[in-house]
């Protein structure tokens, strides 16, 4: 294995479609009008000197390396800024460029320290690479002069070091941050000879506006911005390209690596979903797969009261093998179950639940999409015929508007937050519907053109107002409807968003949201251009779930915004691979590719192929396996990579069931919460030492490459295999490149997929097959998959949960940049230093009324369940509106969540939870017994 190297061609790329050609050095060269000559020379191999310029963000012309001459003009312009033109004849390597390029160099080495055989970055350092490049032998003008040499090193932030004595104030960084990220922490200090980098007001980067996303670091040509993997492992010597295990972005890097050590992750420039960028979590927060707290070696228990014993692989599947026989004997077929991980591969996800359905003889197995996505699946896939998002995230740069509900694109899914900020710094409006003020409300050079703050748990109100307001208004896209929808059904559907009742006027006393601004967004989404709707958990995750994506599915349709680039349906996933997970087949009613269990046909294929009768009920769905649990009609259950007790609603229903089980077996990298009931725990390994694929938000399936061997001596795959052997259902694949040959050949819309195709095209979206080979960027082109767009009617059903005397405050949940889902990942790795503990926002009216003050500890309560954590007074919510992250086991959100959930799925309410705020002195009798059981299991586990 040797190091990608990327290449750098300067300038970022022109799309336009005029082609302008001219002549660098004798070679005839055609390039897309707006190419800068740096960039055309690039193109045919021809590397101008540069420090200045990198391709990820726009010329600035300030070092003054890259200088050429033109034939007939006097001067030597900068090729980073001066565009191509017809016929001009270029020369890039006189005897006078030469001298100019070895003069600048020579004033760049003398202010800056020589010490490159020991300097971080030796090898790695494109200043070193350009005084070779330019041939520079001496400095004339010596190192005694006034130089900043001697200028300290900001080593605040975990990750990277801030070496100011190496800077050439180049600017790379403070664009990148600009440009790239859109944070805008950084700035040029000071004036001529004292202009020096600053984080915010010249503070260090942890104390800055930093999100430390890594793209300065990446920018930097020299060691002034640099990794401490650098500093503590050496440079990297062989890499491979991977794609992020955290969010659904499904960000692809370059795994650089030293021996067997990761020295770091490098966002990959080709990667389609993420085009070089990346955030903290990918980029820096990988230590979890080498923390001290993985579990290593199998363990088995016979009661949760015992101590874990270690046993080797062949000891644990057996015991659990012949545990789930025991229990199928005593108790029936569908005693037993699992549940698939959104975070595993998709042919980990596959082979667990064909286990389930082929060793088991069931099909209880759900995933834990259930919780968070499952509404996606069934609004769209009865709107528009599939059960996913409609484009790519490069579509995004076409849009016009962008519609963004339920989501908090900045904090859960970065990469495409800053893509999609860049769109809105270019000019596209921005609508964001959501009850608190996230970020890209108003942040730099950013501001919602609407903000509609809603009242937890009226998603639908709010979109059926914005329809009923296009309907009445006029705003309809008739031709796109009478072309591609049902004509009929939308008749029947636009009377009844006009009906009065959907008014914005009559729906503010659910939604609490001005009519004025309601209208104001319904006539910009309808009328603005491409309009782009994301959404998140903030739609889905409510009792009327999946009746707000078929009210979001209406409004694209109705105003036309579907089937094109720039517009769409596009739902934000929050794991890795949840949309994978789906796709596998993770759901009790469908076999992979979304078939419903009881078609025959579908049946008969995978029986076929299985070797095994399957049956034709569906299973249970989550909820309804813990409800069967505590009733003692379901004994047995395999979980992989989810810690469903810390996850999933209602955590003292839960528990309850998980108590009752007779056999739990975890597979995880940690002994999560869950594990304090498992009888049988099976290592996991990281998405770093094990090949597979990921499937994103975007339908794009992409390879997760093995960078080191796996610690606990098994993939996540292997060691299903090898239980669904000892149930006597035997598994024999060599590599997972065979199980998605299984997949591709049983479903149509993978039909196309192989590694090979993979490691040739980068990645694919499916539907990938005949029609399609390789694969889909953009959906429902000429017509949707259904046939004709169905348009539903979206009546507004309140939740049950109500707010009252008792409980008068409206909680909703959401993420942190820095921390991923119940924290089993981030919380062991520095993003600690930016959220160690989960809050509690509150508004300040809110506050005074109970005599709470900024970081007292207070008391949450629900109908479900209490918790206590710290108060910070917020205007970022509403009054009447609490809300929290769910980081942190301590906390645990989801004990005072309900068990109300979406009427089509059980997608849990998670969103909205009505509850009461009282000044506290400490944790509640829970958090302490938790806190005594964990560090019970905890000992356990290390004896
Ligand atoms: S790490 Fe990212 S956010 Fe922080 S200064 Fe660099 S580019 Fe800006
Ligand atoms: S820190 Fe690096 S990228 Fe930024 S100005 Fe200095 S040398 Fe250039
Ligand atoms: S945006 Fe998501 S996929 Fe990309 S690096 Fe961050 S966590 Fe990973
Ligand atoms: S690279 Fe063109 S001026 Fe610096």
């Amino acid at each position: 294995m040797s190091l990608i190297h990327e290449i750098d061609y300067g300038t970022p790329v022109s799309k336009s479609e005029k082609l302008v050609t001219l002549t660098i050095d004798g070679m005839t060269v055609t390039v897309p009008e707006g190419t800068s000559i740096m960039r055309a020379a690039m193109e045919v191999g021809n590397q101008i000197p540069k420090l200045c310029a990198t391709d990820m963000i726009e010329a600035f012309g300030s070092c003054r390396l890259c200088l050429v001459e033109i034939e007939g003009r006097g001067g030597t312009p900068a090729s980073c800024t001066t565009p191509v033109m017809d016929g001009i004849v270029v020369k890039t390597q006189t005897e006078r460029l030469k001298q100019i390029r070895r003069g600048v160099m020579e004033l760049y080495i003398s202010d800056h320290p020589l010490d490159c055989l020991t300097c971080s970055a030796n090898g790695d350092c494109e200043l070193q690479d350009m005084a070779g490049v330019v041939g520079l032998r001496e400095v004339r003008y010596g190192y005694e002069g006034e130089n900043h040499t001697k200028l300290g090193k900001d080593e605040s932030n975990p990750y990277f070091t801030y070496e100011q004595s190496k800077c050439i104030v180049c600017n790379r960084c403070v664009r990148a941050c600009e440009e790239v990220q859109g944070t805008f922490a950084l700035t040029i200090s000071g004036r001529g000879f004292g202009s020096r980098v600053s984080p915010g007001m010249d503070e260090p980067f942890l104390s800055s506006e930093c999100v430390s996303c890594g793209a300065c670091v990446q920018a930097c040509p020299t060691a002034t911005l640099n990794e401490k993997a650098m500093y503590d492992i050496g440079t990297p010597e062989h890499s491979l390209v991977t794609t992020c295990a955290y969010c659904g972005v499904g960000c692809t890097f370059k795994a650089e690596m030293r021996g067997d050590e990761l020295v770091r992750m490098v966002p990959y420039k080709d990667g389609k979903a993420n085009r070089g960028h990346s955030c903290v979590k990918g980029r820096f927060a990988y230590g979890y797969a080498t923390h001290k707290d993985r579990i290593l070696k199998p363990m088995i228990r016979s009661s949760i009261h015992e101590p874990w014993k270690e046993v080797s692989y062949e000891e644990a599947i057996q015991y659990a093998a012949s545990e789930f026989k025991r229990i199928q004997e005593k108790y029936g077929r569908r005693a037993v179950g699992g549940i698939t991980s959104s975070r595993c591969t998709n042919e980990e996800t596959y082979l667990v639940q064909k286990l389930i359905r082929g060793a088991f003889g069931n099909n209880n197995v759900d995933t834990c999409a259930r919780v968070c996505h499952s509404p996606t699946g069934y609004g769209l896939l009865q709107t528009y015929g599939t059960s996913a998002g409609t484009q790519d995230f490069d579509s995004v740069e076409e849009s016009d508007v962008i519609l963004v509900i339920g989501a908090n694109p900045t904090d859960g899914h970065p990469v495409f937050g800053s893509r999609m900020k860049k769109r809105l710094r270019q000019g596209a409006r921005l609508i964001v519907v959501d009850p608190r003020r996230i970020d890209a409300v108003r942040s730099p050079h950013v501001e919602a053109a609407f903000h509609l703050p809603l009242k937890p748990g009226t998603n639908v109100a709010i979109v059926t107002a914005l329809a009923h307001v296009i309907v009445t208004e006029g705003l309809v896209n008739e031709q796109f409807v009478r072309e591609r929808c049902d004509w009929d059904e939308f008749q029947e559907w636009a009377a009844f968003v006009a009906d009065e009742r959907h008014s914005p006027e009559a729906v503010q006393k659910y939604t609490g949201v001005d009519p004025a601004l309601v209208r104001g967004a319904a006539r910009l989404y309808a009328t603005g251009g491409n309009g782009a709707i994301y959404y998140g958990l903030g739609v889905t995750e409510h009792s009327q779930g999946s009746t707000t994506v078929m009210a979001i599915a209406n409004l694209a349709m109705a105003t036309g915004n579907v089937g094109r680039n720039g517009v769409g349906v596009n739902p934000l996933r929050g794991q890795n691979n949840v949309q994978g997970s789906c796709d596998m087949g993770s759901f009790p009613h469908e076999l992979p590719g979304y078939r419903h269990i009881s078609d025959d046909a579908t049946r008969a294929a995978f029986e076929a192929m299985w070797g095994v009768p399957l049956d034709n009920e569906p299973g249970l769905r989550i909820p309804n396996m813990f409800d069967a649990a505590v009733e003692g009609t379901y004994k047995g259950m395999y979980v992989q990579g989810e810690d469903i007790l810390q996850s999933d609603p209602d955590t003292k229903h839960v528990s309850a069931g998980l108590a009752a089980l007779e056999c739990l077996v975890v597979q995880d990298l940690f002994l999560n919460e869950t594990a304090n009931y498992a009888h049988v725990f099976l290592p996991g390994c990281s998405f770093l030492e094990k090949d597979g694929t990921f499937t994103n938000a975007e339908r794009r399936i992409q390879r997760v490459r093995k960078v080191m061997a796996p610690k606990n001596g098994y993939a996540d795959w292997e060691v299903t295999q090898m239980l669904a052997s000892a149930l006597g259902f035997p598994m024999t694949y060599q590599h997972p490149s065979e199980i998605m040959d299984e997949i591709a050949t049983l479903t149509p819309t993978f039909r196309g997929v192989s590694y090979a195709k993979l490691d040739e095209l980068g990645s694919v979206q499916w539907p990938c097959n005949e029609k399609a080979p390789e694969g889909t960027p953009i959906m429902h082109i000429d017509g949707f998959v259904r046939g004709k767009g169905k348009f539903i009617l979206t009546e507004y059903v309140p939740t049950d949960e109500r707010t009252g005397p008792r409980f008068p405050l409206l909680l909703t949940t959401g993420r942190i940049l820095s921390q991923y889902n119940v924290g089993a990942q981030t919380r062991r790795t520095a993003n600690t230093a930016w959220h160690a503990e989960d809050v509690l926002e509150i508004h300040a009216h809110d506050a005074e009324n109970r005599g709470i003050r900024d970081g007292d500890f207070v008391k949450l309560d629900s109908r479900a369940g209490s918790t206590s954590l710290k108060a910070v007074i917020s205007d970022r919510v509403s009054p009447g509106v609490v809300y929290t992250t769910f980081h942190h086991p301590v906390t645990q959100a989801n004990v005072v969540t309900t068990d109300y959930s979406d009427w089509a799925t059980n997608c849990p309410e998670y969103k909205v939870t009505a509850v009461q705020i009282s000044p506290s002195n400490g944790p509640t009798q829970w958090q302490e017994d938790y806190e005594d059981l964990s560090r019970k299991s905890r000992r356990i586990a290390a004896e």
